[in-house]
């Protein structure tokens, strides 16, 4: 099966990566559940195609039976759940000693518990019907970590190895795993990093194309991702602007 007709779930599906992505795999064809809190964006993508093929729910990721109940609809609707891109995340960065202890649980129970109650949602459709394809979207964050990024960090890490976890537990399965790790991006993630100064350091790195990959950029390699023969898993996909070092 290509990505046509392929029923594909995304969260974070209403700006950056997950729009950018939800907008490529709609243009060939795919069908969509479309996540995210704010579902202005996501109807707005809905009206942009073909009557039937985009689903919306206005969910937050750390809310388990809202997801669940929106992927089942999904499956009721279109007959199955092929892929799940668990994409949602925040990142307000701040040195350890701020002790901005509400950004850290928010950060995790997003970006980790999200991830989690996203597989937990999706698996058993999946199992199922004897095949799947769960994506996650870490960063080269994940792999390394900076002044200010330790729980950000931390917590994509964290989908790294959640994203190994089960690529080792789902291969008999026939379900596979993809930890997408994009380096910086111009998207609106920067605007969530409190701080004046930071916001405006950030925002100069997006103006430069060489510095800064563009949400598009991105959504290609996760539909190339999708889009592979069914005995094929691409495992993790490192993709950085080509002047990034770190
Ligand atoms: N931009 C980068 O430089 C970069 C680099 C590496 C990795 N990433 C990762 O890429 C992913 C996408 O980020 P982006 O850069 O595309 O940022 P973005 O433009 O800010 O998009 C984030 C998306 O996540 C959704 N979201 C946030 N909290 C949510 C929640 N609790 N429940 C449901 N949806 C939620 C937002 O929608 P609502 O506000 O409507 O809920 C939005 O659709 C994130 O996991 C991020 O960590 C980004």
């Amino acid at each position: 099966m290509s990505v046509k007709d392929k029923v594909v779930v995304i969260t974070g599906a209403s700006s950056g990566i997950g729009e950018a992505t939800a907008r490529q795999l709609a243009k060939d064809g795919a069908k969509l559940l479309l996540i995210a809190r704010h579902e202005e964006v996501l109807k707005q993508i809905q009206s942009d195609f073909a009557d039937g093929q985009i689903m919306t729910a206005a969910v937050d990721v750390t809310d388990f039976d809202g997801l669940k109940d929106a992927i089942k609809q999904a499956n009721d609707q279109f007959g199955r759940i092929d892929v799940l891109f668990n994409n949602a995340g925040i990142m307000p960065l701040s040195p350890l000693s701020a002790g901005k202890r509400d950004d850290w649980q928010r950060t995790v129970n997003v970006n980790i518990m999200g991830v989690l109650n996203g597989i937990d949602a999706v698996l058993p459709y999946m199992h199922q019907q004897g095949s799947g394809h769960i994506l996650a979207t870490s960063s080269t964050a994940g792999h390394k970590v900076f002044p200010t990024f330790a729980v950000y960090s931390g917590t994509k890490f964290a989908v790294r190895a959640i994203m190994d976890g089960l690529r080792q537990e789902e291969a008999a399965n026939h379900i596979k795993s993809t930890v997408i790790t994009p380096g910086t991006v111009t998207t609106n993630l920067y605007k969530t990093i409190p701080g004046k100064e930071a916001q405006a350091a950030e925002a100069s790195l997006h103006d430069n194309p060489n510095r800064s990959l563009r949400a598009d950029d991105v959504a290609l390699q996760v539909v190339r991702a999708i889009d592979t023969p069914a005995n094929v898993s691409i495992s993790e996909v490192n993709i950085r602007p080509i002047e990034q070092e770190a």
